[in-house]
C-alpha cells in the first residue's frame, strides 16, 4: 500500500496577515519540483483569507488550526468549518497538544471537532501524543489508544479518507528533541492497529500517519524512511521556507 506523504506547515501564532503572502509563495517556489508530496500550509485563521490568495493556482494547500463544531451561533471567539470552506481552506489541525494543554481541549472535545470537520469535507489532521510524564510512567499505549479511541469515536471507514493523524510526543514539540526513528514508528504502528481494531485493517493501511516534534531537514529522511511514517507535521521549521522545503525533499525521496 502506498500512501502519498504529506508535510504539513502549523504555523501557529506567528505570521501576520501582511507576512502570509511571501511566505506561501516561497514555500510553493521551493517546493515545486516535490510533486509526489502533499504540501500545505495551516495558518492562523485570520491569516488564511492572504494564504488561500497566495496559494491559487500553486500545488499548496491551506488549512487552519482549530475549528468549532457547530455550524454557527454563539461562540465568541469561535470558528466553524463552513467558515473555514468558504474561506477556502481544505485542511484543519484539531487537537494539538498545545490546544489540550493550553486551552482546555478534552478527547471529547477533538472528537467533536474532527467529527464536524470530516462531516463538512474538510481534512482533519488530528493529533495525538503522549507527555513525557505519560511515557516515564509507561503510560504510553494506554494513552495513544485513549486518544484514538475517543477522539476517533464515530469515524467511519469512510471518513477516513479526510483524515490524517498526526502523532506529536509533546516533549519533542519546540524542544529540538525529536523521537528517534524506532520511537516514533513503534507508536505510529501502534496508531495504525489502534485504527485497525476502529475501522478495519484495510482502511487503516490508507489513512497517513504524521510524525510531529522538532522535525526538520536534517532529521526527516530518516524518520520519513519508516513504514508506518507518512509524513510530518511541522512547526518551527515551517516558518522558514528553505527548512520546510528541506523536509518536503525528503519526503519525496
Ligand atoms: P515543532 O512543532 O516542529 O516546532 O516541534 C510541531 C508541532 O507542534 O506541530
Amino acid at each position: 500500500m502506498s500512501r502519498r506523504k504529506i508535510i504539513a506547515g502549523n504555523w501557529k501564532m506567528n505570521v501576520k496577515p501582511s507576512e502570509t503572502a511571501a511566505l506561501v509563495k516561497a514555500v510553493a517556489e521551493a517546493t515545486k519540483d516535490f510533486a509526489s508530496v502533499e504540501v500545505v500550509c495551516c495558518t492562523p485563521a485570520i491569516d488564511v483569507p492572504a494564504a488561500v490568495a497566495a496559494a491559487a493556482g500553486t500545488h499548496v494547500g491551506v488549512g487552519t488550526e482549530n475549528c468549532h463544531w457547530e455550524d454557527h451561533g454563539a461562540f465568541t471567539g469561535e470558528i466553524s468549518t463552513g467558515m473555514i470552506l468558504d474561506a477556502g481552506a481544505k485542511y484543519v489541525i484539531v487537537g494539538h497538544s498545545e490546544r489540550r494543554q493550553y486551552f482546555g481541549e478534552t478527547d471529547e472535545t477533538v472528537n467533536k471537532r474532527a467529527r464536524a470537520a470530516i462531516a463538512a469535507g474538510l481534512t482533519a489532521i488530528v493529533c495525538i501524543g503522549e507527555t513525557l510524564e505519560e511515557r516515564e510512567a509507561g503510560k504510553l499505549n494506554e494513552v495513544i489508544e485513549r486518544q484514538m479511541k475517543v477522539g476517533l469515536a464515530g469515524v467511519t471507514a469512510a471518513d477516513c479518507a479526510k483524515l490524517v493523524i498526526a502523532y506529536e510526543p509533546v516533549w519533542a514539540i519546540g524542544t529540538g528533541k525529536t523521537a528517534t526513528p524506532d520511537q516514533a514508528q513503534e507508536v505510529h504502528a501502534l496508531i495504525r492497529a489502534t485504527l485497525a481494531g476502529l475501522v478495519g485493517a484495510e482502511t487503516a493501511e490508507t489513512v497517513r500517519i504524521q510524525y510531529g516534534g522538532s522535525m526538520k531537514p536534517s532529521n526527516a529522511a530518516e524518520l520519513l524512511a519508516k513504514k508506518d511514517i507518512d509524513g510530518g507535521l511541522i512547526g518551527g521549521a515551517a516558518l522558514k521556507a528553505a527548512d520546510f522545503a528541506g523536509i518536503v525533499a525528503a519526503a519525496n525521496a
